[in-house]
């Protein structure tokens, strides 16, 4: 299976991607993860990649396009793999089907995951992430035990930097002039699904699934 992830910032991406790597035991490339390692291992790339994800930007194409080339060759994307957070753009879209065509590895399907803007607000101001196994959490829907404390491991939670009320509203502008045009990019390429992305994670995932098999 090789997805694309699409939806607003909040819109339950990440949480939908790592339940379809449980279960269909295929990789999720998130270019937002591999920013965020990059800043909080202070490469060169990751320096220039923070100030423009503090500001809720994207980050320059050719950057993201190198990052996501390199994953895609990796031998465990042979089985499969989910792109999460990327293409964030046209440009980046036809770039993908190019770099795919000549991988002999056309994408199956986009899934589109469609939350009202109402909600998104809400989801990220209150998502908390921890720093040692990555569980998420929120403090709104979906709470740890312990205010603060991952409840699988015990380990620090905390607050994306671009999680604050101005960069969100940015972001959620970026989407909607660079990235929501993709849905009909996909549309017209044969390959859209849509899911709506509201109500329990795990009715969402039996939608996802159910949408996903279905040829
Ligand atoms: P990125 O990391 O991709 O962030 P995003 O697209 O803004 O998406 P999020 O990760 O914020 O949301 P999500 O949809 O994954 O939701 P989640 O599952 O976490 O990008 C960050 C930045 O990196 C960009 O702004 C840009 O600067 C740069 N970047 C990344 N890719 C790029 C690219 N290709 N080109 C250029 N720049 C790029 O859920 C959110 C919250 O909601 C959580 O708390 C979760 O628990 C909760 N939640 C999930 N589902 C539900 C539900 N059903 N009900 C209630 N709560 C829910």
């Amino acid at each position: 299976m090789r997805l694309v992830l699409l939806g607003a910032p909040g819109a339950g991406k990440g949480t939908q991607a790592k339940m379809l790597i449980e279960k269909y035991k295929i990789p999720q490339i998130s270019t937002g993860d591999i920013l965020r390692k990059a800043v909080a291992d202070g490469t060169p790339l990751g320096k220039e990649a923070k100030t423009i994800m503090d500001k809720g930007e994207l980050v320059p194409d050719k950057i993201v396009l190198g990052l996501v080339e390199e994953r895609v060759k990796q031998e465990d994307c042979k089985k499969g793999f989910i792109l999460d957070g990327f293409p964030r753009n046209t440009a980046q879209a036809e770039a993908l089907d190019k770099m795919l065509k000549d991988l002999r590895m056309p994408l199956d399907s986009a899934l589109s995951v469609d939350v009202p803007k109402d909600d998104l607000m809400k989801r990220l101001t209150g998502r908390r992430t921890c720093k040692g196994c990555q569980q998420m959490y929120n403090v709104y829907y979906s709470p740890s035990k312990k205010k603060d404390v991952c409840d699988k491991c015990g380990g620090e939670l905390f607050q994306r930097g671009d999680d604050k009320e101005e960069t969100i509203k940015k972001r959620l502008d970026v989407y909607d002039s660079s990235t929501a045009p993709l849905i009909d990019y996909y549309k017209k390429k044969g390959i859209l699904k849509s899911v709506k992305g509201v109500g329990s994670i795990d009715e969402i995932f039996k939608k996802v699934c159910s949408l996903l098999e279905r040829e």
